[in-house]
């Protein structure tokens, strides 16, 4: 029988996030693959690093802290992908000085084409919801490490998630939006590609107003916002990040890459619990939230979010939920360490509530 709910962070308390295995602790930082000799020999020419999904929230976020970062950027000319550079997005990127470019990774071609000449790549894969199916995504994974492979790319760095499938013995079958992505950690792997795992939390930015913050009506008619979701309302099982942390965990594994080579990251500030967020929520903005555990059958119920429209995709959707109340999201590894990965600390959800634009 399962578990109320996942007992690892209460247990624990908060955790910060952990890296596998052990990180050299003063270990110098690193420019780059490419050794200092041969750095100098190409003169004035930077690596190139190749950021897909360079217009969405993890590409964007890579490519904002790779910018900020004065060594990284004298290191790396940053050639961003997506497949529309016509985007709003994508024209303000250009104007940063990134090369934008316009590649879908379901093409092998344009794959090649988007990594000519990459030193160092990092890969965020596209999980199509309402297919509820990973094999398209773990096809584009493998293409982009086949590919990796035959340029001979020094670090790519790809945005894992932990096997469901494998962490329930084949017990939940449709734990795609992971599962996808764990086959494709696993083939980089048996590749045995010069590579870090750099597994994306569950973002901040899901639980501002109109996403799974929704508005509810107050007793006497007054402003109020809902949080309800099928995990008993005190269990802190959702490991949060701000999007914009996320990048900074890739500019760190870049700098240290030796480092971190082999290793999976995991890209969360710490666990919450659907109470937790609502009383920051709370406490921060005056308006107050409530929480609400659903039923199965309530959360089946509910009219999916626009573009999560099918019921097999809200079938998934409660499935990922049940896997964080009764595994963990990172499947019960343990979370503490992150200040060995990024000495600054992470955005705490409160902070992230008090500072984003999305609350305003
Ligand atoms: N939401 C979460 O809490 C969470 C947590 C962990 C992991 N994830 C994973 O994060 C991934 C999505 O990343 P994100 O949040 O950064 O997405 P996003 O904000 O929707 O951005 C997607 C980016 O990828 C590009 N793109 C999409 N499909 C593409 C394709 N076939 N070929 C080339 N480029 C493509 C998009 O640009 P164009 O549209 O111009 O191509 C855009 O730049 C998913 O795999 C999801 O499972 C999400």
């Amino acid at each position: 029988m399962s578990p109320r709910c996942w007992e690892g962070p209460r247990i624990r308390g908060f955790h910060l996030f952990q890296t596998v295995g052990r990180i050299k602790r003063g270990s110098a930082p690193l420019r780059s693959g490419f050794s200092l000799h041969q750095h100098h020999n190409k003169m004035s020419q930077k690596s190139t690093l190749v950021v897909f999904g360079a217009t969405g929230s993890q590409g964007g976020s890579v490519i904002r802290a790779v910018q900020e970062s004065a060594d990284l950027a004298a290191q790396y000319r940053v050639r961003g992908v997506c497949r529309d550079t016509n985007k709003p997005r994508a024209k303000l990127l250009a104007e940063t000085g990134v090369e934008v470019v316009s590649a879908s990774l379901n093409a092998v071609e344009d794959i090649r084409r988007a990594l000519e000449g990459a030193d160092a790549v990092f890969l965020v894969t596209d999980y199509p919801g309402n297919n509820c199916d990973g094999n398209l995504e773990t096809r584009q994974g493998k293409n982009v490490a086949d590919v990796a492979r035959e340029i001979g790319v020094k670090h790519l760095i790809f945005s894992s998630l932990p096997s469901i499938l494998q962490a329930t013995s084949g017990a939940v079958l449709n734990g795609h939006e992971f599962d996808a992505k764990a086959r494709i950690e696993d083939y980089i792997r048996q590749l045995d590609l010069p590579a870090t795992f750099v597994h994306a939390g569950f973002y901040m930015e899901l639980f501002a107003p109109g996403q799974l913050l929704k508005p509810a009506t107050g007793e006497s008619g007054t402003e109020s916002w809902a949080i309800s979701l099928p995990i008993p309302t005190d269990c802190a099982v959702l490991p949060l990040i701000d999007i914009i942390d996320y990048g900074k965990m890739v500019r760190a594994a870049l700098i240290r890459r030796e480092a971190f080579l082999g290793k999976s990251l995991y890209a969360a500030q710490a666990y919450y619990s659907p109470a937790q967020i609502a009383s920051i929520v709370t406490a921060v903005k005056g308006t107050p939230c409530a929480v609400k555990e659903l039923s199965d059958e309530e959360f089946l119920a509910l009219r999916p979010r626009s573009g999560l429209s099918t019921r097999e995709r809200q079938e998934e959707q409660l499935f990922m939920y049940h896997w964080m109340r009764d595994y963990g999201y990172y499947g019960g590894a343990p979370l503490d360490g992150n200040h060995e990965v990024i000495r600054e600390p992470l955005q705490t959800f409160e902070g992230f509530v008090k500072t984003s634009t999305a609350f305003s």
